[in-house]
C-alpha cells in the first residue's frame, strides 16, 4: 500500500501520553505540514500557536476547567460540553490529556473559511504525527470558550490577536499505548456513487 495512505489510515486519536517532550526535528515536520495546508483562496492565515511551557499549558488548563465549571450542567448541551462541564464541576479535567504540546489554531474573525482552513491545516498535522509516531488528537474546548473573557485575557496573554478566533487545537506527544495507530475495523462516511 502507498505509505501515505496507510499512515491515513492508521490515524487514530491519541488521549494518553508519555510525559516526553516532542522531539524538535518532529514538531518541526508537524507545523510543516500544517503550514503547506491548502486555503480558500490561498489565504494562509491561520495562525498556530505552539504551548509546551509547563507554566502556560498549567495556567490555560486552570482558566478552562473553572469557564466550564461555572457552566449551568444541561441536557440539551452537546455531549461532549456537557462532559466537560461535569468533569470540570468535579474537578481535576484534563481537557489535553496532559500532552507535553497542545497546539492553538487560531484564524481571523471576519474570513468566511476560517474553519475550514483550520480544519485542514489541523488534518495535514495529524497525518504528519502519526508518520512520525507522534500521537495527535483534536481538542475543541478553546474552540468553545472562545468568547469567555477569562479564556479569552489568557490568549491574548499569549499573542491571540483582537481579530483572531480560536477554531481549534492539537494535543501531540508520544502515545502511552502500543496500538494507538490502528486501522478502523469498519465503519468510516458514507459514500453515494452517481455513476
Ligand atoms: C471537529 C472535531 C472536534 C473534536 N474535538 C475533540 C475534543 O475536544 N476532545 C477529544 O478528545 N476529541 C475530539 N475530537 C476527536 C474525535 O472524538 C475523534 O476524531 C472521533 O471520535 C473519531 O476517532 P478517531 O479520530 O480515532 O478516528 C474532535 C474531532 C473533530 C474532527
Amino acid at each position: 500500500m502507498n505509505a501515505v495512505l496507510d499512515t491515513m489510515a492508521r490515524r487514530r486519536s491519541v488521549r494518553a501520553f508519555l510525559s516526553e517532550q516532542l522531539k524538535e526535528e518532529d514538531l518541526q515536520a508537524i507545523l510543516e505540514a500544517g503550514r503547506n495546508a491548502p486555503s480558500g483562496g490561498g489565504n494562509r492565515t491561520t495562525h498556530l500557536f505552539v504551548l509546551q511551557n509547563e507554566d502556560v499549558l498549567r495556567r490555560i488548563q486552570a482558566v478552562v476547567e473553572r469557564a466550564f465549571a461555572g457552566m449551568e450542567l444541561r441536557e440539551d448541551l452537546y455531549k461532549s460540553l456537557q462532559n466537560s462541564i461535569r468533569l470540570s464541576k468535579q474537578g481535576g479535567y484534563e481537557f489535553f490529556f496532559r500532552a507535553p504540546t497542545l497546539i492553538i489554531a487560531a484564524n481571523r474573525k471576519s474570513y468566511g473559511n476560517a474553519m475550514a482552513d483550520t480544519a485542514c491545516v489541523l488534518e495535514n498535522m495529524m497525518i504528519a504525527a502519526t508518520a512520525l509516531n507522534v500521537g495527535s488528537c483534536w481538542i475543541n474546548q478553546l474552540h468553545w470558550l472562545d468568547e469567555n473573557e477569562d479564556v479569552r485575557a489568557v490568549l491574548h496573554g499569549l499573542g491571540v490577536g483582537e481579530a483572531e478566533t480560536v477554531c481549534g487545537g492539537l494535543a501531540l506527544g508520544y502515545p502511552k499505548e502500543e496500538n494507538a495507530f490502528r486501522v478502523l475495523e469498519k465503519g468510516g462516511n458514507e459514500v453515494t456513487y452517481v455513476r
